[in-house]
């Protein structure tokens, strides 16, 4: 049978994700995933930090500044994408979950460019990278609609191989291994494995241009109006509204080929009200 050509994937070659000669040789003398870790609640790094003590330790000072002009010469804008990717972590996974127009063909990719939008209405936005619409793109573009589940320990493996770029007749779901929990109110299927998940329509769309040729389109961002949550169970509390990061597992992209999870936490209440705060004599010092 005639093979279906299969894009490249644009400067993966240059973009060498992965740093290592021999993976496999790596990953073999790496200790085993540990699945009992519990997260970890410590304190904060400076538990006796003060107003107007700023950072908590002297490390900065020992450091030199390289500063890049992201246009300089000779600069590759995936030069770019390396350091933006690297310095901006941690990032969540979207595994977005998309169906073709025709509605034959279900389709399955995670992306890392995603975060909250906006609150009311509840938005997400995700950053489509490729200079060629990817199917996700696509899809979302034609039919409006997509479902967002959230990448865990239990799921990063089939997450990542929901990344190759298969013909767009064919489904990343199967490959991925992962179950189409049917939705509510959107036609995309959700990730049944994952503990997160939202259904969501398509609210606006921003294209970004090259600088070096302002007729390419180089990215695209979408914002996405979260029309039904899911959540499991045991992981919101009683007020419907607060996750329980302890049951969730989430797992996060960092640069190259590197993911993580959270095995620390802490938690570090906000200022109160500036009203009350300024009556405070230190507080009165420093403004
Ligand atoms: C963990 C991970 C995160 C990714 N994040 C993004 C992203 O934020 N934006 C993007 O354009 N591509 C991202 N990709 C690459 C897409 O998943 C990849 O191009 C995929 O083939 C797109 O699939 P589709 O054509 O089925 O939409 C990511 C890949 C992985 C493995």
């Amino acid at each position: 049978m005639p093979q279906e050509p299969v894009e490249a994937p644009s400067n993966e070659a240059a973009i060498k994700r992965n740093p290592h000669a021999d993976f496999g040789a790596v990953e073999r003398s790496r200790p085993l995933f540990d699945h009992d870790t519990q997260l970890t609640f410590t304190k904060t790094p400076n538990p006796n930090w003060q107003a107007g003590g700023g950072a908590s330790n002297e490390e900065w000072k020992k450091h030199q500044f390289v500063t890049i002009d992201p246009y300089e010469e000779g600069r590759e804008p995936w030069l770019n994408y390396k350091l933006l990717t690297s310095a901006t972590v941690p990032r969540p996974i979207a595994l977005a979950s998309t169906v073709s127009p025709d509605g034959k063909t279900a389709n399955l990719a995670p992306f890392s460019f995603w975060q909250c939008a906006a609150v009311d209405p509840p938005m997400y936005s995700i950053s489509f990278t490729s200079r060629t619409a990817n199917d996700t793109l696509t899809n979302l573009l034609a039919t409006k609609e997509m479902c967002i589940s959230m990448t865990t320990e239990s799921v990063v493996e089939a997450a990542n191989f929901a990344s190759v770029n298969s013909p767009r007749h064919i489904s990343e779901w199967p490959l991925s291994g992962l179950t189409q929990k049917p939705s509510d109110l959107v036609k995309p299927a959700h990730v049944a494995e994952s503990p997160y998940s939202v259904e969501c329509k398509l609210h606006s769309v921003q294209d970004f241009h090259s600088k070096a040729d302002p007729s390419v389109r180089t990215s695209t961002m979408v914002i996405v109006e979260v029309i039904r949550f899911h959540i499991w169970n045991d992981a919101i509390g009683p007020d419907r509204a607060t996750a329980d990061v302890t049951k969730l597992h989430p797992v996060f992209r960092a640069g190259g080929i590197m993911y993580g999870s959270c095995p620390t936490m802490f938690e570090l209440p906000r200022p109160e009200a500036f009203g009350q705060l300024r009556e405070d004599e230190k507080i009165k010092d420093l403004i």
